[in-house]
């Protein structure tokens, strides 16, 4: 078992300029894969890098995603994983058995049969915003225009919440998801959503819908301040994550056109890019010991899923874009109990967008060279803020 480093690295390594992943990940999974951290309010954390060592994490049952513990990591400077005080029914920050609950009442809802049925329902939304695009000229922001507004108008018709709402909870997610938003604007901005979701619910309460919020209301296992919560979540996890991977696929199927229209290229840019590096937030609850590495009860852990999957020990030149390869074994959607209940709906969605974006759009370019693209450094989730597009 070796010690503690002194030596903190920087958190959370993401800066202009920089390559993401870090580069730094491939020298820490190399000596040893197990980091101290600083966070912003200066708190050390464990960062975990190895692929073994960040399942074995998302698996330990002495190890917590309830940020009620003592040590619980804040990626922000302030704010951090809302508590079930804050935001009842916020069911990613649950252990077991708490958090069964959840996930056995919303499993049904996220199958592979249910999503393919919505499959004519995202089509449309797709091609639709296509439309938009088309008949707006032959320039647009990729991001605003389509990679938002797609998964945005899917989760939002998924439960139920109005789309002429979607301007307010697209803006109020993103103060969420921002690591620099201060606890002010993230208190004020997570009581906006739960204000608004619950008087949404109480409409539905008494006029239910062909929707999942009434149809979670009608299932009786949920309070209804929890359906709030669930909602609260589906609704943010639904839109912004999905958003940033299909806004880089298409950067980097448009610099490798072959893969177009090939489904593997979903799994592999789920690997590749893994936007929720920062999104698994743990806590050990009793003394363990990860990759050899004695973690302490009370010490806060971050296993990097984008650390993970660009380990060269799992995925043969991880670096590269191959969508030939086999990509399945990555952890970009988590692992364990909390893996993302959306998965079958992102795989569905980044295939139609991306189809249906090539099919209709042949000429699609960008209107401003890779390197001018605006990253995304300050976001829990990575990605772009615009992609200037152009087509003839
Ligand atoms: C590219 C898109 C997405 C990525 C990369 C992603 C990634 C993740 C990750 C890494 C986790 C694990 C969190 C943890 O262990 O602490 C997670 C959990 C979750 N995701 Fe996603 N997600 C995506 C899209 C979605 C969508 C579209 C939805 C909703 C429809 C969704 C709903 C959830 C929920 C509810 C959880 C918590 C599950 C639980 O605790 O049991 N995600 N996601």
């Amino acid at each position: 078992m070796t010690t503690a480093q002194t030596c903190p690295v920087a958190f959370p390594l993401r800066a202009p300029g920089r390559p993401f992943p870090p580069p730094e990940y491939t020298d820490f999974r190399a000596q040893g894969g197990l980091v101290r951290s600083a966070l912003p309010n200066g708190v050390p954390v464990w960062l975990v890098t190895r692929h073994d060592d960040v399942r074995a994490v998302l698996t330990d049952a002495r190890i917590s995603s309830n940020p009620s513990h003592p040590g619980f990591p804040k990626a922000a400077k302030t704010g951090g994983v809302p508590s079930q005080d804050e935001v009842p029914g916020w069911f990613v920050a649950l252990d077991p058995p708490e958090h069964g609950r959840f996930r056995k009442t919303l499993i049904p809802e996220f199958t592979v049969r249910r999503v393919r049925e919505m499959r004519p329902a995202i089509e449309q939304i797709v091609h639709e915003r296509i439309d938009a695009m088309l008949a707006a000229g032959n320039t647009a922001d990729l991001i605003a225009d389509f990679a938002l507004s797609v998964p945005s108008l899917v989760i939002s018709s998924l439960l139920g919440v109005p789309n002429a709402d979607r301007d307010f909870f697209e803006t109020k997610t993103r103060v969420l998801v921002t690591l620099t938003s201060t606890d002010e604007e993230r208190t004020a901005a997570s009581k906006a959503l739960l204000r608004y979701l619950n008087r949404l619910i109480t409409v539905k309460e008494k006029r239910p819908g062909d929707d999942l919020i009434s149809r979670l209301m009608a299932g009786g296992t949920l309070s209804k301040q929890e359906v709030s919560g669930v909602s609260m979540l589906l609704l943010i996890a639904g839109h912004e994550t999905t958003a940033n991977n299909i806004g880089l696929g298409v950067v980097t199927l448009l610099s490798n056109p072959r893969w177009i229209g090939d489904e593997r290229a979903v799994e592999e840019l789920l690997r590749y890019y893994s936007v929720a590096d920062l999104v698994c937030f743990r806590v050990a609850v009793e003394d363990v010991e990860i990759g050899g590495q004695l973690i302490k009860a009370g010490e806060g852990i971050i296993p990097l899923v984008a650390a993970a999957n660009h380990d060269g020990t799992v995925f043969d030149r991880p670096d590269e874009f191959d969508p030939g390869r086999s990509a399945r074994s990555h952890v970009a959607f988590g692992y364990g109990v909390h893996q993302c209940l959306g998965q079958n709906l992102v795989r569905v969605e980044m295939d139609i967008a991306y189809r249906a974006l090539f099919e209709r759009i042949p000429t699609l370019e960008l209107a401003v060279p890779v390197e001018e693209l605006p990253l995304k450094y300050d976001g829990v989730l990575y990605g772009l803020h615009e992609l200037p597009v152009r087509w003839q």
